[in-house]
């Protein structure tokens, strides 16, 4: 975001290049596959342990017929800068985060405010698979197959009062686990106004590709806002607290004339240093253009009927 200025990510550099070649001559050897020797040069669980997984999913009319980003690409080409600010960090450090016993707090202005352990929460609608084009403000997209169910289901459970307007996002952050360098006002924060957080598009999500979510993707819980900058899906989230004003949220924070609270993916609205207009999709070399609210256009563009999109950016 503010550290580093995106580049063309052709695959091989999707990890730092000394890393990717010495993983791919020890792929050669044994002949296991990519996702397999990543998780294995990083002593990281593996995946498809069939305890990781997320049993039947539902398939979603939502989801997107796009080819796939492939898992290696997608977990470990991350932003969760807690665990550093390089996309490879996350990767090498998140595993230090433990991801049970977990609960998340449902709290502000409901009528049942709840705690939930994370098996609880898991259990308390269907979980469907919806493929979700994700586009980064850096200007890069991926296609991940999320597990999750709409947030509107939780919001629901804990009956919302006619005061809230928003939903407040606070994620873990353990200094001593995490960095305590001040690159971000931590715990790192998000928000959405209550309409979108009740929008049946906005995910909450505790898998991708089947299995649990990786700690670097924002294990236990996280959630997808397809139609806005991955920055504001929260990553391993502890409380949602509804609010009457609008939360503060820690890019904003940071950067207000860089990041706005809306952050919709809007290919008109430039970032100060760099264009929105175009795009690179992990795993691909040419640019495609970027389609207002990340093609989501058709579901979501009514929620902001008459707001000055270029004022509230
Ligand atoms: N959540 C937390 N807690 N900390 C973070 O640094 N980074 C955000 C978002 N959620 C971040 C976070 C950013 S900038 C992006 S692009 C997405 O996570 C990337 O996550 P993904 O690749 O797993 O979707």
């Amino acid at each position: 975001m503010l550290i580093r200025r995106p580049a063309d990510i052709p695959p091989s550099e999707i990890t730092p290049r000394a890393l990717f070649d010495t993983r791919r001559d020890f792929l050669r050897r044994t002949g296991l596959g990519l996702a397999a020797g990543a998780a294995l040069w990083h002593g990281l669980p593996r995946r498809a342990d069939a305890a990781d997984t997320l049993g039947a999913l539902a398939a979603s009319p939502f989801s997107t017929a796009e080819p796939q980003t492939e898992w290696d690409a997608a977990t470990s080409y991350i932003n969760f800068y807690e665990f550093g600010t390089s996309k490879d960090a996350p990767l090498r450090n998140a595993h230090r985060m433990q991801v049970r016993p977990w609960t998340v707090r449902v709290e502000g202005l409901v009528n049942k405010p709840r705690e939930f352990d994370i098996d609880d929460l898991l259990r308390l609608a269907p979980l469907e698979e919806r493929i979700y084009r994700l586009r980064c403000v850096e200007a890069w997209s991926m296609v991940i197959p999320w597990a999750g169910y709409p947030l509107a289901a939780l919001l629901r459970a804990v009956e919302p009062q006619g005061s809230a307007k928003y939903v407040e996002f606070v994620t873990h952050y353990d200094p001593a686990i995490m960095t305590t360098r001040p690159v971000l006002d931590w715990p790192y924060t998000e928000g959405l106004r209550l309409d979108e957080a009740l929008h049946p598009l906005t995910l909450l999500t505790f898998g991708m590709y089947g299995e649990r979510l990786p700690n670097q993707n924002g294990a236990p819980v996280r959630v997808v806002i397809p139609w806005k900058y991955g920055f504001k899906s929260a990553k391993s989230i502890v409380t949602i607290r509804l609010t009457e004003q609008q939360p503060a949220t820690a890019w904003n924070k940071s950067a207000p004339q860089e990041y706005g609270f809306y952050s919709n993916v809007n290919p008109e609205v430039s970032h100060p240093r760099w264009s929105q207009a175009t795009e690179r999709r992990i795993g691909e070399l040419r640019r495609r253009p970027t389609l207002p609210f990340n093609g989501y256009a058709e579901q979501v563009a009514q929620l902001y009927t008459g707001m000055d999109l270029k004022k509230h950016y």
